[in-house]
């Protein structure tokens, strides 16, 4: 295991000191270079105007595309930028023409917001959505998957890594299935980006969404869509504008060969700035480095759990991320939040909107997701189960 320069991580993250930030599936702590540019970007619009910048920095402005583009390992052109992960998945998914009876298979662990997209679909235009059951661990079963193709799968939608949860789904042998099927694959990455290595062509997927404020430690307010190349000139946006579709003239448009069809032209210029440089970041450290870290750290909070009186931890699958899930028999989860934000311990509690489908097949008390990032550290692992005993 390669040595991470834990002293590094944590001097160029400004609000690690302050408390225990162990809400890293919700938002990261930026690192200094990411708030910073964001920063710096403001105050030059602020002193200099907006559009003005704009111009003056186009080329570091565009090095977002370069830097998803590295991380994904897929082109510039494959990228559109987004205001979220919610932006990109409706972006991709809207721009399928569902007839009636076509069928969507999809992952118990879809986002709460694609499973309202589906079931709008279902109810608008007759698409049959099929939610491809869980294998005994808890992950997309994919003998299941395998026997549910058929000539009116349309889609298949697989979220890699849920919400609510440390299950990591075999985003890769979905990817096989569909591929050999020729059936387009979304996959929802957001809360994989910035925690394991995340590569499309290993992965298979045709179109995936990601967010900037989770692991990739972004500004607030970023995403992306990864379309692949072969697959973008037969997705046309269910709404275009002059950015997606520039005008040759009063009466005619040409639509984007990029995915930029996906994009509007307005948006936080400086959020798609810092998000460029949040991506370089997670890059010069490492993902597999990222991931090992992780990893070691979540494997210690499971097990100093698991020792804890009344506690139940709730993670799915065969490999496990950042994400630590657990119910306790002596508070609710809403609560034990409460109290350890007053000690300064920021986790959350998993909405039922996180993961509907799969909440609701396992009828699993409210949980407690503590999501740890490398610049967390076993020391506060430590103090985070030492003030759980006293509060249980
Ligand atoms: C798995 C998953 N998908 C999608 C989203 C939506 O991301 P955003 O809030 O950036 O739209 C989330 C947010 O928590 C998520 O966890």
């Amino acid at each position: 295991m390669v040595k991470f320069d834990i002293t590094r991580a944590r001097q160029e993250t400004r609000g690690c000191e302050q408390q225990l930030h162990f809400n890293n599936a919700g938002a990261s702590l930026p690192p200094i270079p990411v708030a910073d540019a964001l920063y710096d970007y403001l105050r030059e619009e602020e002193e200099q105007g907006g559009y003005e910048v704009m111009a003056r920095r186009a080329v570091e402005l565009d090095h977002f595309y370069t830097a998803a583009a590295q991380l994904l390992n897929c082109a510039a052109e494959e990228i559109a930028f987004t205001d979220s992960a919610t932006r990109a998945w409706n972006a991709a998914f809207y721009a399928f023409d569902f007839q009636s009876g076509d069928r969507i298979l999809a992952s118990s662990a879809e986002y709460g917001s694609s499973l309202v997209a589906l079931l709008h679909r279902a109810k608008c235009h007759g698409v049959e959505i099929t939610w491809v059951p869980d294998d005994p661990t808890g992950q997309i079963d994919i003998g299941n998957l395998e026997n549910q193709i058929d000539g009116r799968v349309k889609l298949i939608c697989l979220t890699q890594v849920p919400s609510g949860g440390g299950l990591v789904n075999p985003a890769a042998e979905v990817g096989k299935l569909a591929k050999a099927a020729g059936i387009p694959y979304l996959l929802d990455a957001c809360q994989a980006l910035g925690q394991l290595p995340v590569d499309v062509e290993q992965l298979g997927c045709d179109l995936l969404c990601g967010t900037g404020r989770k692991f990739l430690r972004g500004p607030r307010g970023t995403g992306l869509l990864y379309v692949r190349k072969s697959l973008l000139e037969q997705l046309e946006p269910d709404q275009l504008n002059h950015h997606a579709a520039p005008l040759l003239s009063a009466d005619s448009y040409q639509l984007r060969k990029d995915a930029k069809r996906f994009e509007y032209w307005e948006r936080s210029y400086a959020a798609q700035l810092a998000f460029g440089i949040a991506i370089d970041y997670a890059l010069t450290w490492g993902l597999e480095a990222i991931s090992e870290r992780i990893s070691s750290l979540a494997a210690s909070l499971r097990q100093k759990l698991i020792n804890l009186d009344g506690v139940t931890l709730a993670d799915q699958g065969t490999e496990q991320c950042a994400i630590v899930t657990f119910s306790t028999a002596q508070l609710p989860a809403d609560q034990l939040q409460q109290q350890l934000s007053l000690r300064k311990i920021n986790t959350s509690s998993v909405p039922f909107s996180a993961n509907p489908v799969s909440s609701d097949l396992r009828r699993h008390p409210l949980l407690l997701r503590a999501s740890l990032h490398y610049y967390n550290t076993f020391e506060e692992i430590e103090r985070f189960v030492a003030e759980l005993k006293q509060l249980l």
